[in-house]
């Protein structure tokens, strides 16, 4: 697929899966392709735990109660950062930040694949479910589970919700410009 189609049709999947399973030679190549991301320093700070083991998905599936995605994933990508991340530059540390990007890598490495996923943070951070699911994956305290992806192949087609236009947002020379 062409890195322009993959972008367009990227897009956060909240439905049902279907049964297929996402073979580790897929898995490998959607990590590979965050591996490949830029970071900050080229620290390349993020680890990842890749789910694959069913009892272990039967543990983590059931604790999202509403988005089907999470409850039917075939596979999981749990990205890990230090907890209190060394500053590596100037005193500021981009960890959170080399995690962004290598999950918009998988994001779109997935996309390429035919499989879908989305990006869940906000309720990672809540209700201490980040610490769960780390203790389930045997995560030490010093490490963060900041982003997990649940993995299937969507069983309902669906897009990106609108997004605003070019104009609204993205200028030539000056802030603002008409
Ligand atoms: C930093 C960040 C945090 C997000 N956290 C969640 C989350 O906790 N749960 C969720 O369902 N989606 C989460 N998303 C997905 C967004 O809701 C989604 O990207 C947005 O609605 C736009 O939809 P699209 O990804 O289909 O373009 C997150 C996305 C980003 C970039």
């Amino acid at each position: 697929m062409d890195i322009f189609e993959a972008i367009e049709k990227r897009h956060s999947y909240r439905g049902p899966f279907t049964d297929q399973p996402v073979p580790r030679q897929d898995l490998t190549k959607i990590v590979q392709a965050a591996l490949l991301a830029p970071s900050g320093k080229n620290c390349q700070t993020t680890r990842f735990v890749i789910i694959d083991d069913p009892e272990l998905i039967t543990r983590i599936s059931p604790m999202h109660d509403t988005n089907l995605a999470m409850q039917q994933a075939k596979a999981y990508i749990a990205c890990i950062i230090d907890t209190n991340p060394e500053p590596v530059y100037e005193g500021m540390s981009f960890a959170v930040e080399d995690c962004a990007i290598a999950v918009q890598n998988m994001l779109l490495a997935i996309t390429g694949l035919g499989y879908a996923a989305v990006w869940i943070d906000g309720w990672l951070r809540v209700e201490s479910r980040a610490r769960k699911i780390a203790d389930i994956l045997s995560i030490p305290k010093e490490k963060t589970v900041r982003i997990i992806l649940p993995i299937g192949v969507p069983a309902e087609q669906k897009t990106q919700p609108p997004k605003k236009q070019f104009n609204e947002r993205a200028w030539f020379n000056k802030y603002g410009d008409r």
